[in-house]
């Protein structure tokens, strides 16, 4: 939670797409989790000039309704509007900084973690507060300013903080995880535009119809057989489901040379199962890891080129109780 005095002080964390992803746009359940570990951070200040965003990783900052001096910064500045607006400050004063620690175009949320942390802590700035379905669905607002058209699952699971099975449409459902899994997450170190991923798959969808339908609904089932194995601590059938996962996003044309390799070289190293995750062509791949085999797996995705190896175990746990 934000805290209550200047500074205000807020975070999200970055999150993964266990299974589902691509066709969860297309109304297919999906899985989520959060990454705590791996965060977003807001630092907001009273001051008495109108309010103020400015980025650490992109050392740039820009005011409200003051004229952006590069189109980077325009979606920070669409965030400070539709929070002021959300809030009823129709001449906003203050602050913001944002610092974050997640790969930006990585397929770990890091915008979504950016504008939930960011809004908490202008909540907390004004002295209001935002419900996480009120949140939820600002940071939704977001996210399609960044994407085009996002299914929500990012906003969902990095607003809650808790692993999730998300269907368009439907009530939001929190799962729950009956044994820790560990999981490796390597990254490529290639970009990835998620917009251009979903539109790859947008054009594939137009062309042939009913072959890439019958391929969403797989991965659907896919997703759905898989929450039967988190909840039941059956993380051998869960490697399986995603290994399987992986093929069917390879069959909608969204993994890469790079990709495929790191899910190879974890699998030969002894994970229990591997796939993209996220919007694809680049990115971040994860691995399901025995928690002894975690090493191991990490060395494998090192040598087999990995930019950048993280691990997490991902466990029930919300961090605000
Ligand atoms: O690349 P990310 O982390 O934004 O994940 C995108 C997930 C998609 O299913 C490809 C798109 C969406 O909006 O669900």
């Amino acid at each position: 939670m934000p805290c209550n005095r200047p500074p205000f002080k807020s975070s999200a964390p970055a999150k993964i797409i266990l299974l589902g992803e691509h066709a969860v746009v297309y109304g297919m359940p999906a899985i989520a989790a959060p990454i705590q570990s791996l965060r977003a951070y807001a630092c907001a200040q009273p001051s008495d000039t109108p309010l103020s965003i400015r980025s650490l990783e992109f050392e740039k900052s820009v005011a409200i309704g003051s004229p952006a001096s590069d189109d980077s910064l325009r979606p920070l500045q669409q965030l400070l509007q539709i929070a002021s607006s959300y809030f009823g400050m129709r001449k906003p004063t203050g602050d913001l900084v944002i610092r974050s620690d997640i790969p930006v175009a990585g397929g770990l949320g890091s915008g979504a973690a950016v504008s939930a942390a960011a809004i908490r802590a202008l909540a907390a700035l004004f002295g209001r507060s935002v419900s996480n379905e009120d949140l939820n669905q600002l940071v939704f607002e977001m996210e399609r300013i960044h994407h085009g058209t996002p299914s929500g699952i990012d906003n969902t699971v990095v607003v809650y903080e808790r692993p999730v099975y998300f269907q368009r449409g439907k009530d939001l459902e929190l799962l729950t995880v009956k044994r820790p899994c560990h999981i490796v997450i390597a990254d490529t170190g290639r970009a990835t535009m998620t917009r251009e991923a979903v539109s790859r798959v947008r054009q594939r969808y137009e062309q042939r119809q009913s072959a890439t339908e019958e391929v969403f609904v797989s991965i659907g089932q896919v997703a759905s057989n898989a929450r039967g194995a988190l909840e039941s601590g059956k993380l051998g059938q869960l490697g399986a489901l995603m290994s399987e996962n992986h093929r069917l996003l390879r069959q909608l044309g969204i993994s890469s040379p790079e990709l495929d390799e790191l899910v190879d070289a974890s699998i030969a190293a002894g994970a229990m199962g591997a796939k993209l995750s996220g919007g694809g062509m680049g990115g971040n791949m994860i691995a399901l890891v025995d928690g002894s085999t975690v090493p191991a797996v990490r060395r494998a995705l090192r040598q087999a080129g990995a930019a950048r190896v993280v691990d997490f175990v991902l466990s029930l746990g919300p961090v605000y109780s």
